[in-house]
């Protein structure tokens, strides 16, 4: 590959576990890949190491005083260096995102505050590498049609959305190519797997008193501790199925989730003709990141071949709503329509924030979740139409949550 074909690649989120993994792969292909911006939240640090590694254009961070400590961080490793241009605030990151220097934006904010600027790179028509999954759960609808009207090119990073694209046939690898599932060649179902997370055999009643860092403990993934805890919950596995139904346009009914402890084969789909195509490999988030990034070609990601015989047996275990209510949630909010699905995320991150603070216990983020969307239900809502409409519930639901917090909190 010669120089020209070097292409410029923005990450939002650069610090968290997602950003880091990606600039990783970024590092393996000097002659693909340069980058142009990263974002970050609070770990000015981190920041200002991959800013210098990777000789980036500008940064972006929320606020004057992160600004103040990115300087601080940069004049204290790299006084020599030329520092990147600091751009601060919302709007720079949006501003940032959709700027036509990054022809790749990886979208790796954590919760709905990653969906702003991951919507604009999608209006502006990016190659667009989706992690940020609670970005299509709060606004598939228009999400979705940014996509289709811009020409962009969406990337499912989540490890079980990008195993369902490489299953799925070419031309069906896009809901905005395929509205509505019809016409689906012969695909009759998704199959998400789940780990099961850390709590899989515990009995439910020990679970009251669980600490934050025992449900970060995945058996199988190094994630960020908000999807950690999701995951312990499988909230994580129910907002995967709502990503699941607006990337591939197909209804709930034909989303599945089985339970699969070795976290080998990340997802499947079924067709007509008793064909089930699965992906699998090592659970190492650089592969999907890197298919993101090389697509259409397959590019070295760092990650250690999969030795079927090493790994002895594969299980799959049917899912027991009992056990995971956050999923069955997940699955009425999907039904219910997107409003319910904005409340579903941010009533879980606001339930999650307060368990990971100590506020609330393990076993009352799914009773703040489930009161958050009986709330909605009297608020006459209309879906959301618009990233105004999402934020004017976001808010509102994190309001009524954060009370249910303390309530269950005292009760
Ligand atoms: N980790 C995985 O294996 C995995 C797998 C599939 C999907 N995902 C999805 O990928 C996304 C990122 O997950 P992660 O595990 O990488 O999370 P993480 O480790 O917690 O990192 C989150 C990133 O977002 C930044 N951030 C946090 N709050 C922000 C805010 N309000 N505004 C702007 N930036 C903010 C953080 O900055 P600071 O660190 O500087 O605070 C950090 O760079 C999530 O949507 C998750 O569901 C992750």
């Amino acid at each position: 590959m010669n120089q020209t074909s070097l292409r410029d690649v923005t990450v939002l989120g650069s610090t968290g576990s997602i950003g880091q993994n990606t600039l990783d792969v970024i590092a393996r292909h000097p002659d693909r890949y340069v980058v142009h911006a990263l974002s970050a939240h609070s770990n000015m640090q981190k920041l200002a190491e991959q800013a210098l590694q990777h000789r980036v254009a500008c940064v972006v961070v929320p606020d004057a005083l992160t600004a103040h400590n990115f300087d601080s961080a940069w004049a204290l490793h790299t006084p020599l260096s030329k520092k990147p241009e600091v751009r601060v605030g919302p709007q720079a990151l949006v501003h940032t995102a959709a700027e036509a220097q990054g022809q790749i934006v990886m979208a790796a904010i954590v919760g709905a505050a990653g969906l702003p600027a991951a919507l604009a790179a999608a209006q502006s028509g990016k190659r667009v590498l989706l992690a940020n999954k609670e970005a299509l759960v709060a606004a598939g609808s228009f999400f979705m049609q940014a996509v289709c009207d811009n020409k962009a090119e969406l990337l499912p990073i989540d490890s079980e959305h990008n195993a369902i694209f490489q299953c799925l046939p070419h031309h069906d690898r896009q809901a905005h190519k395929n509205p509505g599932g019809q016409n689906n060649k012969g695909v009759t179902r998704l199959i998400l797997t789940a780990s099961g997370g850390p709590f899989r055999q515990q009995a439910t009643e020990l679970l009251q008193h669980v600490t934050p860092d025992q449900a970060c403990a995945h058996p199988n993934w190094r994630m960020g501790r908000k999807i950690s805890v999701d995951s312990a919950t499988m909230l994580n596995k129910g907002l995967e199925v709502i990503e699941a139904h607006w990337l591939f346009g197909m209804p709930a009914d034909k989303i599945d989730v089985v339970i699969h402890p070795q976290s080998i084969v990340h997802s499947m789909v079924q067709y007509s003709d008793g064909s089930v195509l699965a992906q699998m490999g090592n659970p190492d988030m650089r592969t999907p990141i890197a298919y993101g990034l090389g697509f259409p070609d397959r590019i070295e990601a760092g990650v250690s071949h999969l030795d079927l015989t090493a790994v002895g047996k594969l299980e799959f275990e049917a899912v027991d709503f009992d056990r995971y209510p956050c999923l069955k949630l997940a699955y009425q909010a999907l039904n219910s329509g997107q409003t319910a699905c904005v409340v579903l995320n941010a009533a879980n991150e606001i339930a999650v924030e307060a368990f990971l603070t100590y506020q609330l216990s393990y076993l009352d983020i799914p009773k703040v979740v489930a009161q958050s969307l009986d709330w909605q239900v009297g608020q006459g809502w209309s879906n959301p139409t618009s990233i105004d409409d999402v934020l004017i519930i976001d808010q509102a639901v994190r309001t009524f949550a954060l009370e249910a917090c303390q309530k269950n909190k005292k009760s």
